[in-house]
């Protein structure tokens, strides 16, 4: 079973983290966020206290969050998931629409790794198998926000990396091996019966909003922002907007009578 949290009460809300993290990257926005909602947090496959039993794919992971649901006696849930976490999100939803009330995708993409990105994983697999996780969890930490906030905001940068540093070399290598295989997910857009958010980070480095705004419009409801100040992790760049554009997407997805958006 997936190690995890829960806070608040209310409708559920699951926020799966990004690469490589752990729950307690949401910290801050979980209390704002169970004020509303019932918040669960777990730790993925190999990260934070969660074990891994051997490689595990994205459609495993997705696997254990719907067993974890289970458990929890949650039926049905708003699936919020941030870059390795969206596309853990999408892996949930092709497996087990009916459990799934809306996605967000938080930095994150539908689409597939190209080849010059599988090659570049590979190189950094190499890299950790030869001893060089903790150099490349901190040389790849800045480049993941935005350039104004690294330099203004050293202490959340920290933040990150001491979550970051966190995660075994085994951990790193199962997620760089699954996101090597994980398929397109373009489809899952296509046929959804929920309503799809989208935040983007204009200085997003690892998800380029220009290359990826046509699966915006790919499912029938979609919610769209772009964060001007953000990087790659707008939940700890923008957190203020993020939450607000969370709950009110989460609403939506909830009660779609209760807010009129133009989109719908
Ligand atoms: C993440 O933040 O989860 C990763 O950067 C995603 C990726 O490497 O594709």
């Amino acid at each position: 079973m997936l190690h995890y949290t829960i806070t608040g009460s209310g409708p559920a809300l699951v926020l799966l983290h990004g690469f490589p993290d752990n729950h307690a990257i949401w910290s801050d926005v979980i209390p704002a966020l169970a004020a509303h909602y019932t918040v669960i947090a777990p730790d993925l496959s190999g990260a934070g206290n969660s074990p891994l039993a051997g490689q595990m794919l994205l459609s495993d992971m997705a696997d254990e969050i719907a067993a974890l649901l289970q458990h929890l006696g949650i039926s049905k849930a708003v699936i919020a998931g941030h870059s390795m976490g969206g596309y853990t999100a999408l892996a949930f939803a092709r497996q087990y629409s009916h459990m799934v009330a809306g996605v967000s995708m938080i930095n994150s993409t539908s689409k597939p790794d190209d080849e010059e990105k599988k090659e570049t994983r590979r190189k950094v697999i190499a890299l950790i198998e030869n001893g060089g996780r903790e150099v490349f969890v901190r040389q790849m930490t800045p480049n993941l926000f935005a350039p104004q906030f690294a330099a203004t905001q050293p202490q959340v940068l920290n933040h990150k990396l001491s979550i970051a540093i966190q995660m075994q070399e085994e951990g790193i290598i199962n997620c760089y091996k699954a996101m090597i295989a994980r398929p397109d997910s373009t489809d899952v857009l296509q046929n959804a019966s929920f309503p799809v958010q989208w935040i983007r980070g204009l200085h997003d480095n690892i998800v380029d909003f220009r290359k990826s705004l046509s699966e915006c419009q790919l499912s029938p409801i979609n919610f769209v922002s772009l964060y001007r100040n953000s990087g790659h992790m707008s939940h700890l760049e923008e957190p203020e907007m993020f939450v607000s554009d969370l709950l009110y997407f989460s609403d939506f997805c909830s009660s779609p009578d209760k807010c009129k958006p133009f989109q719908y």
